[in-house]
């Protein structure tokens, strides 16, 4: 496994690959890998014959107050991971510098993804969205792989990257690979790590209220405004979690859905502090039809 840091030798080495007819996969991540990016690079290597993880804390997707400064920086250790699990070719770590030559802020141009991105997540971390599109496809064209893999984890970033590559024509297919958890049932996340062990002990509450209007909806529950009267119910069990939001919205226009259509594919979505750790999960279905 290489480790290139310049834009100019992942150009180098995405043509190689072109050149001798070889697939390649980009699995964009900010580092501090854990199983949920391990299964990106596995699905990563089911699609390709050259595996690029890049692995770069983008400035321009935090907020002001947000934990850019103290994201956890592990390359070494990432490195080490990616070479156990041996599928991964090449490893991107670029500086801030090599991505925005002369800062974050005099950057001029940017990719924006409207409306979506006013919703859940995006109603919360202002621009947030805006930072991600932008250094994904810059990440696109640096890299020009035909796959890219995200997690179903960041269902808003999944749908928004869809949406980028849909309408701006983007010659790559975006690959989603489903949400890993611990045994209890938290998704895998790097911000699992800030969570002290009170707030570990209750922050499978997430996941358990998602399964509970999950289960309402095979039940037959058609309403949003129950399903999350439902989530909001099981949430308030854990007496340190904080939700910021909670909704049951469209898969597609991420808009909030009241009346579900059978057949409709919808996402169960919340987002909850812990202290000041912010945790999203989501758990996407398909409304079933009635017999
Ligand atoms: O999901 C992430 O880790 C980031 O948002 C991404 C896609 C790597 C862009 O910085």
């Amino acid at each position: 496994m290489q480790r290139l840091t310049t834009i100019s030798a992942v150009r180098a080495a995405s043509r190689k690959a072109r050149a001798e007819n070889r697939r390649i996969a980009l699995v964009p991540t900010m580092g501090a890998l854990h199983e949920g990016h391990l299964a990106l690079v596995e699905q990563a290597g089911r699609e390709a014959d050259v595996v690029l993880v890049s692995i770069f804390v983008n400035p321009a997707q935090f907020g002001p107050g947000e934990d850019y400064e103290t994201y956890p920086r592990v390359l070494e250790a990432d490195e080490d991971l990616l070479r156990q699990q041996g599928v991964a070719t090449h490893v991107f770590a670029p500086t801030v510098q090599e991505m925005y030559p002369d800062g974050p802020a005099a950057q001029r141009a940017a990719v924006i993804v409207d409306q979506l991105t006013d919703t859940l997540c995006g109603a919360y971390r202002s621009g947030h969205f805006d930072g991600v599109t932008t250094v994904v496809s810059m990440l696109l064209h640096i890299a020009q792989p035909h796959v890219a893999v995200f997690g179903q984890k960041d269902a808003q970033q999944l749908a928004v990257i869809r949406r980028m590559v849909r309408d701006l024509h983007l010659p790559v297919d975006i690959v989603a690979v489903p949400t890993v958890r611990e045994p209890d049932g938290l998704a895998r996340s790097s911000r699992n790590a800030y969570l002290s062990p009170a707030e570990r002990a209750q922050a499978p509450v997430l996941y358990n209220a998602l399964r509970a209007a999950a289960e309402a909806v095979r039940e037959g529950e058609l309403q949003g405004r129950p399903l999350v009267r439902r989530m909001q119910a099981r949430v308030a069990d854990a007496p340190l979690a904080e939700p910021q939001y909670i909704e049951v919205i469209d898969a597609d226009d991420l808009l909030p859905v009241d009346d579900l259509q059978p057949g409709q594919r919808i996402l169960l979505a919340l987002a909850v502090y812990f202290g000041d750790t912010r945790l999203i999960d989501n758990i996407p279905i398909t409304v079933p039809s009635r017999t």
